[in-house]
């Protein structure tokens, strides 16, 4: 495995390679759920580049970007134990150099949910998205369903803009108690890890009532705030929407619906979500 930390570097290394190139965008911290797309990368591609970038410009409280956690070391070990082709680690400034003022703006997708809560968070998500995919010149992409709203905004990113790259999702890796892993977990003190299993209780609430055949929509968000009360807890959001726009399901098609949800459990915040309609 090889590490590169410059933009110009990356693209050589590409143009110098035939094949076809997988990229698996992250903010390190790595854990099962990077590896499980890691691993689909390594699979269907001949080459795997796995990005670390902190991205300052998809943060909106500097407490949470500074406390990100940043296990260099170990990151790049588990990298190079998988088979990874290059870690590619640029610094701030290479990403965002002086007089640098262009970025993506989501559409409507990602106006609710994580959007409304996180204040330009998925402007900058997607600006940095769109330079890996180019800087990369990547033939697929991998990005996991845990994160649904950014996977649909990517997957809207690289059409609008005729990016000549596949976005392959992957399966929401979970603990044994349904917590989705994530790089926040580790802030958990252990009575806030056990709260925190109720996103996933509350989302199978939610696909429960669903497979039972309930088609409201208002009636799928209460049986989700029950769990909460239960645990104590209050959702920033906890709702259903249609999996095609990210928007509140509009008219009586239900084959596309999911449950997303954000709690505050302590100081840290979570999110997950989950198909109402498949049996994962
Ligand atoms: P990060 O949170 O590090 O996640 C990197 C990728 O891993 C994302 O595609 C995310 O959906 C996926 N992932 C995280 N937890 C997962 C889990 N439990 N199961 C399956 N996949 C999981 O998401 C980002 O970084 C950033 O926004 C990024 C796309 C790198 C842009 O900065």
């Amino acid at each position: 495995m090889i590490v590169l930390e410059q933009p110009e570097a990356l693209r050589s290394w590409r143009k110098a390679r035939t094949g076809s190139l997988g990229l698996v965008p992250t903010m390190g911290s790595l854990h099962a759920g990077h590896e499980a797309l890691v691993q689909a990368s390594l699979q269907q591609n001949d080459h795997t580049v796995v990005s670390i970038f902190v991205n300052p410009l998809q943060f909106n409280e500097t407490q949470d970007f500074d406390s990100y956690p940043r296990p260099l070391q170990e990151d790049e070990d588990r990298l190079r134990r998988l088979g990874t082709s290059v870690l590619y680690r640029p610094k701030p400034a290479a990403m965002y150099p002086e007089g640098f003022e262009t970025t993506v703006q989501a559409g409507p997708g990602g106006g609710g949910f994580e959007g409304e809560f996180r204040p330009g968070h998925f402007d900058g998500m997607l600006t940095v998205v769109l330079k890996l995919l180019l800087q990369s010149g990547a033939d697929r992409a991998y990005f996991g369903e845990k994160d649904a709203q950014q996977l649909y905004l990517v997957r809207r990113l690289v059409e609008d803009f005729h990016v000549d790259c596949e976005i392959v999702a992957c399966p929401t890796q979970r603990e044994a108690d349904g917590l989705a892993m994530s790089s926040r977990n580790v802030h958990l003190n252990p009575e806030d890890r056990v709260r925190s299993t109720a996103l996933f209780q509350a989302l199978s609430a939610a696909r429960v009532l669903f497979q039972k055949g309930e088609r409201r929509p208002q009636a799928l968000e209460q049986a989700m705030q029950a769990v909460y009360r239960q645990a104590g807890l209050q959702a920033e959001y906890a709702a259903v929407v249609d999996d095609r726009t990210f928007q509140k399901p509009a008219g009586e098609s239900s084959g596309n619906w999911r449950a997303v949800t954000a709690v505050r459990v302590g100081s840290t915040r979570l999110i997950d979500n989950l198909r109402l309609d498949a049996g994962d």
